[in-house]
């Protein structure tokens, strides 16, 4: 199933929806005020040194960087890390972040206190190679975050009404990546809590692009009328806020038991 997703990814359509979804969230959430960036914060030794594994716009990179703390921002994507550049430079603390191109795992990084993976894990193809590389490199604490509900749950409906005959490439999310981590003998303490989202996007033209794009329909007039249909409708879920439910996993990496 990662694999599948792995492919959903690399379309640059899902990359910019993506730093889309991120920007906005960083503009509108206080990340200082999130069970993750205190788990973050009171986990750091002396050093104040984290590992920011797929560090995407720098939602957590800048924030931590402001808190005083050394980043080592890993972050495959070359348009992800311009965002990034420009939220580092945003929040003037571009020294004390150190960028560093590659995926995850990655033997090009420096040990630090903390790992922080938020929403990355479900990219990997191998979810417990992924956590144990983790372990690896962080001395006091492992903390990953990964949806509990799924990000664009409208897609669960619109994905069988475009594609009756191929399956819904859907996100991992807890269900998944938990079992495969108790599996491995990773055993991290689990905080579920609620994030509310608003719509991702503020109407249909702004919509219709990204949504057809996911749903490989872009180039089909007849689908393309069709979905705008939908979108159109006031009763459209696309629009709605809803409460969505993410968890936090977080352990000791085995050394530093
Ligand atoms: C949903 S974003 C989350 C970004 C950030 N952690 C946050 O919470 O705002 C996922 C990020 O992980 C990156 N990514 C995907 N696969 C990765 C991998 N194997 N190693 C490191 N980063 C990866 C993507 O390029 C993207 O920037």
């Amino acid at each position: 199933m990662a694999k599948e997703t792995s492919t959903v990814l690399s379309s640059n359509i899902s990359m910019k929806m993506m730093a889309e979804g991120l920007k906005r969230s960083s503009e509108t959430q206080d990340v200082t005020q999130t069970p993750i960036f205190k788990e973050v914060i009171v986990n750091l030794g002396d050093e104040r040194t984290i590992l920011d594994i797929g560090a995407g716009v720098g939602r957590f990179t800048a924030p931590l960087a402001s808190a005083g703390c050394h980043v080592t921002a890993i972050e495959p994507s070359t348009e992800m890390i311009s965002y990034l550049k420009e939220t580092l430079s945003r929040y003037n603390v571009s020294e004390s972040v150190d960028i560093v191109q590659s995926s995850w795992p990655s033997d090009n990084c420096k040990l630090a206190e903390v790992a922080l993976a938020t929403f990355v894990i479900q990219f990997s193809d191998d979810w417990v190679a992924f956590a144990r590389a983790m372990e690896k490199w962080a001395t006091n604490r492992c903390i990953l975050a990964v949806h509990v509900d799924p990000l664009m749950f409208f897609m669960e409906r619109l994905w069988p009404i475009f594609n009756p005959d191929k399956p819904n490439p859907r996100m991992p999310g807890f269900t998944e990546i938990y079992p495969a981590l108790l599996n491995a003998g990773i055993i991290g303490n689990v905080k579920v809590f609620e994030e509310q989202h608003g719509p991702r996007w503020k109407n249909v033209e702004e919509a219709l692009p990204m949504i057809s794009g996911r749903l490989g329909i872009a180039e089909n007039v007849e689908a393309m009328k069709k979905l705008e249909d939908i979108l159109r409708d006031p009763t459209s879920e696309v629009f709605k806020t809803r409460p969505h439910r993410v968890a936090m996993i977080s352990w000791a990496p085995p050394k530093s038991i």
